[in-house]
């Protein structure tokens, strides 16, 4: 297949090219002259090309909640968005702690329109058989260090200190969800007790500083262990300034925001009631800028959806506090952040590298996937810029037909999704075939070594009394005179 007439984009040019792909691989980047000869001849004329985004927090609810979501849907919901690679969550019923829970969930996924990697639960009873989990097919894990739904109980700091201790050497990266699970509850019930059931009441009870102090903790065990995290759903200002300094003293530590952290604010939420309800909450507009400054200069690598559906009924319950927490993203991402490179608020190129190249180095994918160039993946979206419309929660792929971005004007669509050389969607249509054409990414994966620090803590050998020392050792002889 060539593709001719539409311009590549990259982290830092955009270029008129023609992309030629064989085998599932593109072969050629370059001048319509030094193409290969072609089977089949694909014309995006107007067109920008775009890696596919990777998207590395979703929920396909898949095994435990098919009424929510299912690997199908969820995935064709990214399909349709120009995602061509997700990262599912272990929140899931059964949770993705064990082999044979992740064995169901790979089942569920052998379904999926997109390429996949898979987060396994880090939590007090998975902590001893991650290695298991790792050979059995996760990619990373998840720690949700701040209840949230599925209410799974958060690792106790010890778990999360060994969890780090056993990643650290592997290299491989877990995602946080970052917030501190005993203000949150305290908070929540004293607002309970005080009767409150109106939207705010959400945010009251998760204020930044739980943000905050969490994120703070999992830096301190991150830089003591070495190992490599990824901080969920930023939502804050105030906590900005942990990353960065955290990235300055060579941390490694990447982190994702999302569009409603970016564009939707507490001026939103008497129009949206529980519809908005999300962990972590969406809050006031002093935030939104400073999330965006912080993408600019590189605090926060990528943005994320956080794709969680529920269905209407489960969103719009008269308390707050009985409303499910998040809401489907997947598919309207990309739409979204177009129409704020439209708006010159970035460029194309800013966009590619948080929806595609940041997250492509964070997992391991870099180079196979990420690009548009010889040699990786052919997975590439479309995207007409110029293409206005109106999102609709009744149009979309996911279960979850309730969006807080229903009736939003956008600018800029992807119109066609290629993945390794198949279309998953085209002219905005899901190709219903391809469900299934979604691989692991785990074969791919590739963390390359990371820098050892305080290595004398990571081994079982602490379990072991040295040999010398004696239980209660007393001086052998009567203390000198
Ligand atoms: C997510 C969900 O519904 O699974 N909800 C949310 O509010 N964000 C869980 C999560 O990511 O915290
Ligand atoms: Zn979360």
């Amino acid at each position: 297949m060539v593709i001719r007439g539409g311009r590549v984009v990259s982290p830092d040019r955009i270029i008129e090219a023609s992309v030629a792909i064989e085998g599932g691989h593109i072969v050629a980047v370059g001048h319509d002259d030094v193409m290969p000869a072609a089977r089949e001849e694909v014309r995006a004329d107007g067109l920008f090309l775009l890696p596919g985004a990777i998207d590395s927090h979703v929920h396909f609810r898949d095994p435990g909640y098919p009424h929510k979501e299912t690997w199908k849907t969820g995935s064709a919901a990214a399909a349709c968005g120009g995602v061509t690679t997700v990262f599912e969550m272990p929140n899931t019923n059964p949770p993705t702690g064990t082999v044979e829970a992740l064995r169901i969930k790979l089942r569920a996924a052998e379904s999926s329109y997109v390429d996949f990697g898979i987060h396994g639960l880090l939590g007090d009873d998975s902590v001893a058989h991650l290695e298991d989990l790792i050979d059995a097919g996760v990619t990373s894990f998840k720690a949700f260090v701040g209840n949230t739904f599925g209410n799974l109980p958060a690792p106790t700091d010890g778990a999360l200190l060994e969890g780090f201790e056993k990643l650290a050497p592997l290299g491989i990266r877990t995602v946080v969800h970052a917030e501190n699970s005993s203000i949150m509850a305290r908070r929540q019930q004293q607002m309970e007790a005080a009767g409150r059931i109106d939207a705010l009441a959400h945010l009251a009870a998760r204020p930044a500083v739980a943000e905050i102090e969490a994120i703070g903790r999992v830096l301190t065990l991150a830089e003591w262990t070495g190992a490599r995290v990824h901080i969920a759903h930023h939502s804050a200002a105030d906590s900005l300034y942990l990353i960065r300094d955290a990235k300055r003293r060579g941390v490694d530590v990447t982190a994702e925001t999302c569009p409603q952290y970016l564009l939707l604010n507490t001026n939103d939420m008497l129009r949206l009631g529980g519809i908005m309800r999300l962990n972590p909450p969406i809050r006031e507009a002093r935030h939104n800028q400073p999330l965006w400054d912080a993408l600019m200069d590189g605090t926060i690598d990528m943005i994320a959806t956080d794709h969680a559906p529920h269905t209407p009924e489960e969103k719009t319950r008269e308390s707050i506090w009985a409303c499910d927490c998040g809401f489907p993203g997947v598919e309207t991402q990309m739409p979204l952040m177009l129409t704020e490179v439209n708006r010159q608020r970035a460029t194309l190129m800013d966009y590619v590298r948080w929806s595609a190249v940041n997250p492509a180095r964070a997992w391991g994918l870099y180079g196979t996937k990420g690009v548009i160039a010889s040699g990786a993946h052919a997975d590439i979206a479309f995207v007409d810029m110029a293409r206005a419309g109106t999102l609709a929660q009744g149009r979309l792929q996911s279960i979850s037909k309730i969006s807080p971005w229903h009736g939003r004007a956008v600018q800029g669509f992807p119109v066609h999704t290629l993945l390794r050389g198949r279309f998953v969607m085209r002219d905005g249509q899901l190709v219903r075939d391809a469900a299934g054409w979604g691989r692991s990414v785990k074969t791919i994966q590739q963390m390359p070594a990371p820098r050892p620090r305080n290595t004398e803590h990571y081994s079982s050998a602490i379990l072991k009394t040295p040999e010398g020392v004696r239980p209660n050792a007393l001086p052998d002889e009567d203390v000198p005179r």
